[in-house]
């Protein structure tokens, strides 16, 4: 049955960073466009009251994208805030109060997952939960005990259907749109399957380090950062197989297959590195084995993707900001033409800093001294801006009741299961150099080596170096 809109938005965290780097933002830009227009209660412990939650709210608005007056002013109308301990019965009955005659309230968890358990069951003993959802945060667990205790939790007093686990890399436009991409293009089809795919790799650099978040970080590492949950994701996109209708479960049934499909890793299908220079950070223990960088090497054992090998590239202080895919396609055999094949097929598609999708030919040129060169066709390029930011799409869906972008629970514990065996026994880390690719190792690394990412060119079609 499908969930009725969200009558009331209630955000536990509300003075924390989230909340300051993304919530409100996000707030700000669906009343601009419409989509919100229900109280909009914040939560939190803080001593404050309503006026220095606008304050706060409105700096941050300052600070993340700029203030839109109309549209700031009618948001401040919206907000309401309770401060409180989440441990403190009278907080609740404040957060019921405060929520009135609303019937569907969605109760938005932007605290860390140690405090999930203490929330959930509040919010169920004050009557707040009753015809209501959740929209909970990643981290979901740290290996798959942690994620089914955590999901066992939230299920006791919520139903799967109106719990919502967020991970922004869904709403990226360009992640969601490479499903349409694939199954709206009957050329690519026949081609996307291991009879012409010869390695998929997706990188995900960052050229900034942990960014102050080194207590968070140290506990984390970017396998459990950003590979288990948003890369993973990405991977789903490019595997699965075309769902039998749009809906939501449909959708997220294929997903589930894709990660069936991968075996566990082990500790040999893993490159792990560290930037110099990461003990110095604060939070962070001095003797620390935490990756910052990561590269994995997996399969995918199905019909589709039988032998063709897939990899995974994460890490900080890398050179650049990219996150981005390429499939290689595998070389044509020989031929009367083999002398000069040249550079070989491939398809990429830039998710992050701009969207891109690419399709590398091999053309023959007009000198004999240069028989063929590799040729860029881009189908699509935009520059960063998304249309929707990715935390407005994801609080508009949810508010919406559309599950769409959200992890289901099988999800969340699959995904866990392809890497548990593996946080348990992990190599040991080794030195990066700050704004380099990462720690390297030709057993982890793909057939014709990583892509590193490039600068966009600013015309639709791209020599090929090489
Ligand atoms: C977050 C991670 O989930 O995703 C960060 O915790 C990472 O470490 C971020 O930097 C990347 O997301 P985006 O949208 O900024 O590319």
């Amino acid at each position: 049955m499908a969930l009725q809109h969200s009558d009331a938005l209630v955000f536990y965290g509300a003075t924390g960073d989230l909340a300051y780097k993304k919530i409100f933002p996000a707030l700000q830009a669906m009343v601009r466009r419409g989509s919100l227009n229900v109280p909009v209660i914040g939560v939190a412990k803080a001593g404050w009251g309503l006026d220095q939650l606008k304050e706060r709210a409105h700096k941050s608005l300052q600070e993340h994208g700029g203030v839109d007056d109309a549209a700031w002013a009618k948001l401040s109308d919206l907000l309401r805030y309770v401060d409180g301990d989440y441990a403190d019965d009278a907080t609740f009955a404040e957060v019921r109060k405060q929520l009135g005659d609303a019937k569907a309230p969605a109760h938005y968890l932007a605290i860390p997952p140690s405090m999930f358990e203490t929330v959930v069951k509040k919010l169920a003993s004050s009557d707040c939960a009753l015809g209501g959802r959740l929209i909970v945060e990643k981290p979901f667990g740290h290996d798959l005990a942690s994620a089914q205790k955590l999901n066992k939790i939230l299920l006791e007093e919520f139903d799967e259907s109106s719990i919502f686990r967020i991970d922004h890399y869904l709403a990226k436009g360009p992640v969601h749109n490479m499903v349409s991409f694939r199954f709206s293009n009957s050329f690519l089809e026949p081609l996307w399957n291991r009879h012409f795919v010869e390695s998929v790799q997706v990188t995900m650099a960052e050229d900034f380090g942990i960014q102050g978040r080194g207590a968070f970080y140290d506990q984390t590492g970017a396998i459990r950062d950003v590979i288990q949950n948003h890369i993973f994701q990405v991977i789903c996109n490019l595997a699965m197989e075309e769902p039998a209708t749009k809906d939501s479960e449909s959708i997220r049934n294929e997903k589930v297959k894709v990660l069936k499909s991968i075996p566990d890793l082990k500790p040999e299908d893993v490159l792990r590195g560290q930037f110099t220079g990461y003990h110095d950070e604060k939070g962070v223990a001095p003797d620390s084995q935490v990756e910052t960088f990561a590269a994995l090497r997996f399969s995918v054992d199905n019909w589709r993707w039988s032998g063709v090998p897939f990899y995974i590239r994460a890490g900080k202080n890398m050179p650049t900001t990219c996150t981005e895919v390429m499939v290689r396609l595998r070389r044509p055999p020989v031929t009367a033409f083999s002398s000069g094949i040249g550079p070989q097929n491939y398809i990429r598609m830039r998710i992050s800093p701009e969207t891109t999708i690419a399709l590398a030919v091999s053309i023959a040129a007009a000198s004999n001294k240069d028989p063929r060169r590799g040729v860029e066709m881009v189908a699509t390029r935009h520059p960063g801006a998304e249309e929707m930011e990715a935390y407005e799409r994801v609080l508009t869906d949810a508010m919406a009741g559309d599950p769409t972008l959200f992890a289901r629970q099988d999800y969340v514990e699959e995904a866990w299961r392809v890497v548990d065996s593996l946080l348990r026994t992990m190599p040991p880390v080794k030195p990066y150099e700050p704004h380099t690719w990462g720690s390297s190792d030709e057993a982890i690394m793909p057939p014709g080596g990583w892509d590193n990412p490039k600068p966009e060119a600013s015309d639709d079609f791209r020599l090929i170096e090489g």
